[in-house]
């Protein structure tokens, strides 16, 4: 791929500048597209920051960092440029020059914020690509995925990863709390936690069901659990077997815990099935942030108050409304202890 290309993009639609781009450019490019709904746009600009350290603007984030669709619940897929050109006539020589040689491949337009493209153009230009591949395509169970997108004046082909959506089957978990977060806010969490850090250790320090601990467990990311109700202990351990993950649950109230991590997450208690007020929140936190310097917290109240007085620097902070109940707002907060 020319380089050129990619602070010409940056330059229009980011406004970078191309000369810095231009000297530090690597030669792997991921262009990610994204999906949320109104509710969750703040998660996952917070997300994205602590995954790819900016924030995805226009549903859609150029970056040099690999990471795997499935392991977000608002990246749609990863486009890893081949090939780009501002000239489409181009681009489809430098595909015929690719020489590529597979059976069984599938071609899709990947339609990117701004381009207009019209379905019918769309669909011809996919015929241009197949022909510029040697082989027999398969459009239900293709070996091999390619994807042509326009942005911002620069038509890019590469290979398209998407999301096979494999951890929507932790929706069947055989034991299910209705005052569970929500699977996207999950992954979230564990991403923002882990930094993409796979080595990091972390707690889900009042673990519920095991909704965190399960998408963590699905990203390969070490994550042990602790609850003070031996009840729902049983229950989380049930649903971590029932999908083969084995991860350590503590059934402690959280100050008993003694064993340090680098992150750890706290879907605090609030006053459905639990109990929780202003202590047991203080409570809760203050004992998390003796074991690790880093929480990601969740809670539907404002508990700055008691972040600042557990000795925490709050970082970031987003709201994510419960769609249908707008006043039922659930706050992440993001904080590390003072050095
Ligand atoms: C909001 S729920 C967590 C839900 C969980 N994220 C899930 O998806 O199932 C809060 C949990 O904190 C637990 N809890 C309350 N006080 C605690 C404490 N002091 N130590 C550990 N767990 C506690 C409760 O038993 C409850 O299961």
């Amino acid at each position: 791929m020319n380089n050129y290309l990619w602070p010409a993009f940056n330059n229009r639609y980011h406004g970078y500048k191309p000369q810095i781009l231009k000297q530090y450019m690597p030669t792997n490019k991921y262009i990610y597209s994204f999906t949320y709904d109104l509710t969750e746009g703040d998660l996952c600009k917070l997300e994205s920051k602590y995954i790819f350290n900016e924030e995805e603007k226009d549903k859609l984030l150029l970056s040099t960092i690999k990471v795997e669709p499935s392991s977000s619940a608002f990246i749609k897929s990863r486009l890893d440029v081949m090939e780009a050109s501002e000239d489409y006539a181009e681009l489809i020589v430098k595909i015929k020059n690719e020489n590529i040689h597979i059976e069984g491949f599938k071609v899709e337009y990947v339609v990117l914020h701004g381009d207009t493209t019209e379905y019918p153009v769309r669909l011809t230009k996919l015929k241009d690509i197949g022909f510029s591949i040697e082989g027999t395509p398969d459009y239900y169970k293709p070996t091999v995925t390619y994807g042509l997108c326009y942005l911002a004046g620069v038509w890019y082909f590469g290979i398209l990863n998407k999301d096979e959506f494999d951890w929507l089957k932790h929706k069947e978990k055989p034991c299910s709390y209705s005052n569970s977060i929500n699977i996207n806010i999950a992954k979230a969490l564990i991403n923002i936690a882990a930094e993409r850090d796979k080595e990091r250790t972390l707690l889900d320090a009042c673990c519920g069901v095991g909704t965190i601990m399960l998408e963590a467990c699905f990203a390969g990311v070490d994550i042990e659990g602790c609850d003070i109700n031996a009840k729902i202990c049983r229950h989380v351990r049930k649903n971590l077997a029932h999908f083969n993950y084995s991860a350590e649950v503590y059934n402690s109230d959280i100050k008993d815990i003694s064993k340090n991590y680098d992150a750890a997450i706290i879907d605090l208690p609030y006053n459905h099935f639990s109990y929780a007020h202003d202590d047991s929140i203080a409570h809760i936190i203050e004992s998390t942030a003796h074991i690790s310097k880093r929480l990601v917290i969740v809670s539907i109240v404002d508990i700055e108050e008691q972040i600042s007085h557990a000795g925490l620097t709050l970082l970031d902070s987003c709201s994510i409304k419960k769609s249908g109940k707008a006043k039922f707002t659930r706050k992440i907060w993001v904080c590390e202890k003072h050095v």
